[in-house]
């Protein structure tokens, strides 16, 4: 695991932003999972300005967001859909049958979880995964207590998630119970992935998850088990690591260090 501690939080989702463009440079074609929450909109941010500035050429990619709320249709402001239109998709020469979401709107959602699992595995696979992390240490809406061996399901979320999640609703709407989220073998195929940590409500998961043991307790702690994980952190999420030293002597500033 890489663990790349940035001299600020603008950095992180610069280094951030920048692996998933080498990820799409890499191949056209590329296929790329995504996520959504506050600690992305800089990342979103910064794709839309290369973008605009012709940069980045989005036209071969392929996405799979991780997650979507059961009950929104993608025409819910709030819905992970609409939310992605909105910060990356309408700004993109990204084919909208190439943007891939479950639908929270499918009349049977366990069925809607099982069909989006077997469509990625259709597309060949996810070349880079983008993944945020909760204050309980769930990635994607895989809760604590989430088999390590899950695929895309549904999932109960937590009184804590669901209280994160109320701001982005109204003060009359309730946050959603239920999401389908790609499960954590589903995220574990991944041939890479990038998590992104900011902010000091992140410190504890982000520690559970480097140090602490392998376990369903803390979800993003599977990422140990990950051949090739990249976690990307600013000071404030950092703050509880005990070997941070180790880690910034590795990778000074979040970079490589010269061999
Ligand atoms: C969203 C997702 C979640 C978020 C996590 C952090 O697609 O999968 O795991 O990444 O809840 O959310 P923020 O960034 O809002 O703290």
């Amino acid at each position: 695991m890489r663990v790349l501690i940035c001299h600020d939080t603008a950095t992180a989702a610069c280094r951030t932003a920048d692996i998933l463009c080498d990820a799409v440079a890499a191949r056209h074609g590329a296929v790329l999972g995504l996520a959504t929450g506050g600690t992305m909109e800089p990342v979103y941010a910064l794709l839309r300005d290369r973008l605009a500035a012709g940069t980045l050429d989005l036209s071969g990619t392929t996405t799979f967001n991780l997650d979507e709320y059961v009950g929104l249709a993608g025409d819910h402001p709030q819905s992970y859909r609409a939310t992605m239109n909105r910060l990356l998709f309408d700004a993109a020469d990204l084919r909208r049958s190439r943007t891939h979401l479950p639908d929270g709107a499918a009349s049977d959602p366990a069925t809607e979880a099982r069909r989006y699992d077997a469509a990625i595995a259709a597309a060949g696979g996810i070349d880079l995964q983008l993944l945020g992390i909760g204050g309980n240490g769930h990635i994607g809406f895989n809760e604590p207590t989430s088999s390590l061996g899950s695929r895309t399901r549904v999932k109960t979320l937590t009184a804590e998630t669901r209280a994160a999640n109320a701001r982005f609703f109204g003060p009359e709407e309730e946050a959603p119970r239920y999401a389908i989220t790609m499960g954590i073998a589903t995220i574990l195929e991944s041939r890479s992935c990038v998590l992104l940590a900011t902010g000091p409500g992140k410190a504890a998961a982000v520690a559970a998850a480097i140090e602490g043991p392998v376990s369903a307790a803390c979800p993003a702690s599977a990422l140990q088990l990950h051949p090739s994980a990249t976690m990307i952190l600013d000071p404030e999420a950092a703050a509880d690591l005990r070997l941070r030293d180790y880690y910034e002597t590795v990778h000074p500033g979040g970079g490589e260090a010269p061999l």
